[in-house]
């Protein structure tokens, strides 16, 4: 019934560079084969901080979609489409909002800790401090199986599990539910039935969690449940009532290896990137100009490859080969700096080169772009108005 689904959003803000590439990207694009996938450009989440600029959002929002196929993402294995679109995730967002306690959303970590950081914006707004829950809506919506992110969004996840939980403590506790829910399983036809209530019986009285997992996917094998007997299932299962909203588990995206040009985190806002399909004129002489181990100042002079921004790039982008002529040529100063870079040229360039061919269709025909994103926001939107139709039963809105 659940397909086990993978949703994550990327903010519009700028363009995508070879830092976003390593770390987020490159896992996009891998789990897109193993899971039915929807990624989607968070917009309304760049007003949170952007608002005072709808033009960022704006220009970047197909240039980004643009750098996902140029990456690799497979339109017609992954669902993309833009959040503003499917404006359930709105509806969602407010119907939620009614039962988030404010101490919630207060605690949430990055919403001081951004605050603070983006001091030149003034965040002390609604919208931002409603962040976690538009993120939340943006997940439970799909009753996404997993979500993508880096570690920096682990207290988001958590948060959406806590907000998942409470709607369902509060909304799935429909009158004779217990009833409701022996009635669905017989549904099942008696031999499922009595499987279902054994494996039920094992997980609920000896905690055994392969009973669950079997239980778990004997319903996602049923095809002609209704929506409404399948949240009565699953909940009765553990032990709660409906379970209108799925809990999603976090995936976690390794931090991206490669640095910036100066060794810090590579970002745009420092000027330290490399952009996704970037000019292979002004890639070289990035490179080219890159600093190194300051103690190389002559060529006699040996440097230490640990001391050199350069050498992480060889650590994401050179084979063990190349790596060890690098480091024994810059520790006995028998290579210079730039004979030691032409390798991570050739190969930041060779990753490119596909990219911005990918991406060259999508140039010369830009209604390929919108015509994915249009496909995408009706697969997205279907699935989240099955989710809304429940949500607004269950909230007592479904009067005629
Ligand atoms: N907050 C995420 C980020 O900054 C972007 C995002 C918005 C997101 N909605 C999401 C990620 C839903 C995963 C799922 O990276
Ligand atoms: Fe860096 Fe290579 Fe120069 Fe050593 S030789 S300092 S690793 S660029």
């Amino acid at each position: 019934m659940y397909e086990e689904r993978v949703v994550s959003g990327m903010r519009p803000t700028g363009a995508l560079h070879l830092g976003h590439y390593h770390g987020a990207l490159k896992n996009w694009v891998r789990l897109q084969s193993e899971y039915p996938c929807y990624y989607f450009v968070a917009d309304w989440h760049a007003l949170t901080t952007h608002y005072d600029e709808p033009g960022t959002i704006e220009a970047n929002v197909w240039e980004m979609v643009i750098d996902w196929l140029a990456a690799g993402i497979d339109p017609a294995q992954a669902t993309l489409f833009i959040q503003s679109r499917v404006p359930e995730h709105a509806e969602l967002h407010t119907l939620m909002s009614m039962i988030t306690p404010l101490g919630w959303l207060e605690r949430v970590p990055t919403y001081k800790d951004q605050q603070e950081k983006l001091v030149d914006k003034d965040l002390s707004t609604y919208g931002f401090l409603g962040y976690p829950l538009l993120q939340s809506a943006d997940v439970l919506i799909y009753r996404a199986k997993y979500v993508p992110v880096g570690a920096d969004q682990v207290p988001h996840i958590e948060f959406m599990r806590e907000i998942a939980r409470r709607f369902n403590h509060v909304y799935g506790r429909e009158p004779g539910f217990e009833d409701k829910a022996k009635a669905a399983a017989k549904k099942m036809g008696s031999r499922k039935a009595k499987l279902y209530a054994q494996l039920r019986t094992s997980y609920q009285e000896q905690g055994d969690n392969e009973a669950l997992a079997a239980a778990r996917s004997l319903l996602e094998e049923q095809q002609n449940l209704s929506v409404g007997d399948c949240e009565r299932l699953y909940g009765y299962l553990e032990g709660g009532g409906r379970m209108i909203l799925v809990e999603p588990d976090v995936l976690l995206t390794e931090a991206s290896k490669l640095p910036g040009l100066d060794g810090a985190k590579m970002s745009k806002s420092y000027g330290n990137a490399i952009a996704l399909r970037e000019d292979a004129e002004s890639v070289k002489k990035k490179i080219r100009t890159m600093p190194t181990d300051p103690a190389r100042v002559k060529l006699t002079d040996p440097g230490d490859p640990d001391k050199c921004p350069v050498w992480q790039f060889h650590l994401v982008y050179t084979d063990d080969k190349t790596r060890e002529w690098a480091a024994k040529g810059c520790r006995s100063a028998g290579i210079g700096c730039l004979e030691c870079k032409q390798p991570v040229i050739d190969a930041v360039l060779a990753e490119q080169g596909p990219m911005k061919e990918r991406a060259q269709r999508y140039l010369d025909d830009p209604t390929l772009v919108r015509n994915i994103i249009a496909d995408g926001c009706d697969k997205a939107r279907k699935l989240a108005q099955e989710t809304m139709r429940e949500v607004r039963e269950v909230m007592g809105l479904d009067y005629k």
